[in-house]
């Protein structure tokens, strides 16, 4: 057992870790997170990591209380429990305990949760085969929905769950009008005849961290992007699928509902914007 969980500093086994029964995040998924992974044991885009959850945050109307130096000693801390691995890491805030009931105030002292794990490295074979995906609409979602990553994780358990019942690994989900948004915990590209499209942020989307870096990737590599609303049928004839997350990086869809993307197999402009992004982490983690 190598998990380990800061719990408002104080570090023990995850397995020890006591957060109280009226702590919000676990009534009413009043709370805010960040799930990000090392590379050469250091934590990955933190301060994109940082500023995403104090964002998320804001749309919760929550004022963090923790400084970005407090989170930052906590984790260094906490990975010091576990040299030469790499970290799953997932940092979580929630508005604390109090009285018992609904509103917001009733609450004092945020808690703020830090959980280190072994990092469940993927095989080669998963980059180099892709991954099969299944469509799902959400009538519930709509173009302009602010996105914050809150406890509230329901739908998209619920869209990995339809992947799964499906014998897919991911779900790309679209709005009620039919337009792409994301995976049930990724963002979406779509190549088309040598352009890289992806849903801008408008369209009701996670701003994922990978999602920005590998449009920079795209920039280096002069690879033309479009960020804008994607109907349904730009998906039917696409040259390439991929979805892009923190722990998965970027990985190719091989087929959405059981018809193959493109060839059947990871493209190339999937390849080189992977190999591009690998070498950014690993040089500027
Ligand atoms: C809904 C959703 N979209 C996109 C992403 C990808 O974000 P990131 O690249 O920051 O990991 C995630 C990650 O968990 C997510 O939950």
């Amino acid at each position: 057992m190598n998990d380990w969980v800061s719990i408002n500093g104080a570090i023990t086994p995850a397995s020890e870790g006591r957060i109280p029964i009226y702590d919000r995040g676990f009534l009413y998924g009043d709370s805010v997170f960040e799930t990000l992974r090392t590379y050469s044991g250091r934590p990955h885009a933190l301060n994109q990591h940082l500023k995403r959850l104090r964002l998320s945050a804001s749309r919760i109307a929550m004022e963090l209380e923790v400084t970005d130096d407090e989170l930052r000693r906590s984790i260094d801390q906490l990975l010091e429990t576990r040299p030469d691995q790499e970290s799953y890491l997932r940092i979580i805030i929630t508005r604390g305990d109090g009285e018992f009931g609904l509103a917001p105030d009733l609450a004092s002292n945020q808690r703020v949760v830090i959980l280190a794990r072994p990092l469940q490295e993927h095989p080669e074979s998963f980059w180099s085969d892709g991954i099969h995906a299944v469509s799902l609409q959400e009538k519930l979602r709509w173009r302009g929905k602010r996105i914050a990553k809150t406890g509230n994780y329901l739908n998209n358990l619920l869209a990995l769950d339809a992947a799964r019942r499906a014998g897919a690994h991911e779900a790309l989900r679209f709005d009620a009008d039919d337009h792409l948004t994301e995976g049930s915990t990724s963002n979406v590209f779509v190549v088309r005849q040598g352009v890289l499209h992806t849903p801008d942020l408008a369209a009701g989307v996670l701003p994922g961290i990978t999602r920005q870096l590998i449009l920079e990737c795209a920039q280096r590599l002069d690879i033309e992007v479009r960020e804008q609303a994607i109907p349904r049928d730009m998906l039917e004839d696409a040259d390439e699928i991929m979805i892009s997350s923190s722990i998965r990086e970027l990985v190719a869809v091989v087929t959405l509902d059981g018809q193959r993307v493109g060839e059947g197999r990871p493209g190339p402009v999937c390849r080189q914007l992977h190999g591009n992004y690998r070498e950014y982490c690993i040089e500027h983690t």
